[in-house]
């Protein structure tokens, strides 16, 4: 950890004050980590912590104060002045369930949406600003719209890697409906066509790790809004594109997020209507079929 505040450009004008409250509510979830929390059921394997509220609390009281015009919309339940004109998508504790087996990556997220006036309920506004901050590696990224991403403070970058059999990708699975969730298809067939797929636990992070070429693709089913809106803004600040896995638009409340570098998105899409198509899959065996042609080789 740095213990220096990385330097925050001053033309911005909500980023410095998120920034902030992200790195407040980031040392409080530092504190319950090293302390150990108990962890309660939301659903079958969704988890929440004291910390996930506590932290949802601290974010909501201050960014009240700051900006008390705007509308909050937190994972934890919060739904604040939800007409107003900018909008506070806010995942105090990204990566739960990390936190709460003492693995240590996880984040505050921060994204706010700018919906003028007469848009209708379910149309999305503009994402303008965005903060995601890692307690355990004291790492803040942060955009605001038209002045780029930075990581503490430098100007962050997606990467130049120009196909997919040289990109490192991410991508998430979800903790409710598990079994309707195809995505262990797309992991496998990414897997075989790329240096590797991580599987990390917080997308927040991921996206982020895509702004600054990290990693050179990320993909998840069915995000919710405070998981994806920070990152959404970062990895397009940072020259890459987001859209749904057909290379449309992409939406807030999305059931598809598919982020890069830009240089591999085309290829990215297309190997994503082949999936879905059927088409140019690579079988590997099954646990029967390798059980048998292991005993065979046993013989
Ligand atoms: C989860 C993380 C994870 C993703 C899940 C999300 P949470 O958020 O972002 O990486 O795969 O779909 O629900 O519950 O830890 O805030
Ligand atoms: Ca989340
Ligand atoms: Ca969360």
């Amino acid at each position: 950890m740095s213990g220096s505040k990385p330097l925050i450009a001053a033309d911005l004008v909500y980023v410095p004050k998120a920034a902030e409250i992200a790195r407040e509510a980031g040392a409080l979830l530092r504190d319950f980590f090293a302390k150990g929390v108990e962890t309660e059921y939301k659903g079958d394997v969704d988890l929440v912590t004291v910390a996930d509220r506590a932290a949802e609390k601290l974010i909501r009281t201050r960014l009240s104060e700051v900006f008390p015009e705007h509308g909050i919309y937190g994972e934890e339940g919060t739904r604040e002045r939800l007409d107003s004109e900018f909008r506070w998508y806010v995942d105090p504790l990204d990566g739960t369930t990390n936190f709460a087996h003492g693995f240590p990556q996880f984040a505050v997220s921060m994204g706010l949406e700018h919906r003028p006036k007469g848009l209708k309920l379910e149309e999305d506004g503009t994402l303008v600003a965005a903060v995601i901050y890692d307690p355990m590696r004291d790492e803040l990224f942060t955009a605001e719209r038209g002045h780029g991403s930075q990581l503490n403070g430098k100007p962050a970058r997606v990467s130049p890697i120009g196909t997919l059999a040289e990109a490192l990708l991410a991508t998430g699975f979800p903790s409710r409906k598990r079994h309707t969730s195809p995505n262990i298809h797309f992991y496998h067939e990414f897997t075989l066509r790329s240096h590797g797929v991580r599987r990390a636990g917080s997308a927040a992070l991921d996206l982020a790790y895509v702004a600054c070429g990290r990693m050179d693709a990320f993909w998840e089913f069915n995000l919710n809004p405070w998981d994806t809106a920070a990152g959404i803004l970062l990895v397009e600040e940072a020259g890459g594109r987001v859209t749904d896995f057909a290379g449309g638009q992409v939406r807030l409340n999305s059931d598809e997020v598919l982020a890069s570098n830009g240089s591999i998105h085309d290829e990215l899409v297309g190997f994503f209507s082949d999936l879905f198509m059927g088409r140019n899959l690579s079988p590997i065996p099954t646990p029967e079929e390798f059980a048998r042609l292991r005993s065979q080789r046993a013989k």
